[in-house]
């Protein structure tokens, strides 16, 4: 490959501007890594509007076209992120759209869940229905659709296996080869097969998520290579839809509290980024609560909250069986300290049981969800616990993935085999009437009669 000016990557626009999280600079290019030109801390950008503040779009105006595009045949009318363009980068040409009809998830009501945490206006907004199985989609449409426009070939990313598999999928789609550098033994075996299956060359590298975001950095000074992971500004921008799509569910009345699991902390960054746009613009009268929980085991940004005051990283050895957020380093942080100081969030960490029993009772609500996305359940006990939630307020939790990205954790739930060998081992115990072991019986009817007999008396 030949060596690459490190300098720009090319996208100009009037309409937006990049600005440093840290040092406020902005620029109208981004360099290749993604990060501030000119402050010590070489910070991450973030995408601002300026035409923004001298020209406020026309709100009514905005939603209805919304609507509209709902009935539209059009690629980019029928996708749920490409649907809100308006609050996107501008695209020079509607044709270039790298889409797979991302979007559009559903808003659930959670009856079971709200009897078990006494919050009846509980809901959750599955993100785990989009087409690779997470709210990646959302953020790589936007993302590889520019890198295809900046004139790149190759587009790379780290992850715990999501991002992997909505980047190899876009990449496939776009005409884009794709490398994917993931922890080696430490990612679900179906986000792995998914960047197989869509063509992706896939490292297993013998470190963690951390390393390997570590190693793309420093790959993309070196490479042509544009780099997916939600460093990259555009992503961001399309995560942002989650948000707009759902209050758009809400009928434009903000919920009180929205729960969102946090790893890399680029997710509720979006979020948040997309809440105090609409409250900007004019189309929410107030800001829900964003609160962001984490895994025990990977909880860089509470420690960071209680440690330092948001100031300064705690970076964590990372380790929980939610392989997802399995990470230590989060390089959105700021971003997240930021969002949370905004909307008055809470954040919060939970532990491997707590993530294990809410997972189980999604699941039971013939949703099902992965272990990282239960982690909201779970968080919404604890801040119910701590007063900062109140049984008469509407929460939307964010479910991030879906049920199927991790059925070896399913599994083991339900033989009773998760926390096999752990200090959680006889604890875990608690949790065996939500188990539902698959059961080998002979192959008569009455086995199967008394089977039903059985299950009768504990449903
Ligand atoms: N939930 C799921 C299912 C995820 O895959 C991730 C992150 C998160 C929550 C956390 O979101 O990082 O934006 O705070 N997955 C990454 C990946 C990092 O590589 O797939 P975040």
């Amino acid at each position: 490959m030949p060596p690459l000016s490190t300098s720009a990557i090319g996208i100009r626009h009037p309409a937006y501007r990049f600005r440093c999280v840290a040092c406020g600079h902005l620029s109208d290019h981004a360099s290749q890594d993604f990060r501030c030109s000119t402050c010590e801390d070489k910070d991450l950008l973030e995408i601002t509007y300026p035409q923004w503040q001298e020209s406020c779009p026309d709100i009514s105006r905005l939603k209805s076209a919304w609507q509209q595009r709902r009935l539209s045949q059009s690629a980019i009318d029928r996708s749920g992120v490409w649907r809100f363009r308006d609050l996107l980068p501008p695209l020079t040409n509607a044709d270039s759209v790298i889409t797979l009809r991302e979007g559009n998830t559903p808003l659930y009501e959670l009856p079971r869940c709200a009897r078990i945490t006494g919050v009846p206006r509980l809901f959750g907004k599955h993100q785990g229905l989009n087409p690779t199985g997470s709210f990646k989609d959302t953020g790589m449409t936007v993302a590889a659709t520019f890198a295809r426009l900046a004139g790149f070939r190759w587009v790379a990313c780290a992850s715990t296996g999501n991002t992997s598999a909505s980047m190899a999928a876009y990449a496939a789609r776009g005409g884009m080869r794709s490398l994917v550098l993931v922890p080696d033994g430490k990612i679900s075996w179906s986000k792995l097969s998914q960047a197989l299956d869509y063509g992706s060359v896939t490292c297993q590298l013998r470190t963690d998520f951390d390393g390997c975001l570590r190693l793309l950095q420093e790959l993309v000074l070196r490479a042509p290579v544009y780099q997916l992971n939600s460093i990259n500004p555009f992503r961001l921008e399309g995560q942002k839809t989650l948000a707009i799509e759902l209050l758009e569910q809400f009928d434009w009345q903000p919920p009180d509290h929205i729960i969102v699991p946090g790893g890399n902390l680029g997710n509720s960054s979006a979020i948040g980024k997309a809440l105090i746009e609409m409250r900007d613009l004019g189309l929410i009268s107030r800001l829900p609560k964003l609160s962001i929980i984490q895994a025990e085991g990977a909880n860089a940004l509470v420690r960071t909250l209680r440690e330092t005051g948001g100031k300064r990283l705690i970076s964590v050895h990372a380790e929980t069986r939610a392989t997802a957020v399995r990470i230590g380093n989060p390089a959105s942080w700021k971003k997240a300290v930021h969002v949370l100081e905004a909307t008055a969030g809470a954040c919060e960490q939970v532990s491997e049981i707590e993530i294990a029993q809410a997972k189980a009772e999604i699941g039971a609500e013939g949703i099902g969800c992965e272990p990282a996305s239960a982690v909201a359940l779970a968080g919404l006990k604890k801040l119910l616990q701590q007063g900062f939630v109140k049984p008469e307020e509407s929460v939307v939790l964010v479910l991030t993935g879906n049920l199927l990205k991790d059925p070896d954790y399913t599994m083991d739930f339900h033989r009773g085999a998760l926390f096999n060998g752990t200090p959680d081992e006889i604890a875990a115990a608690a949790l065996n009437p939500l188990r539902r072991p698959p059961i080998v019986l002979d192959a008569t009817l009455d086995a199967v009669l008394r089977t039903l007999e059985e299950a009768e008396k504990i449903l």
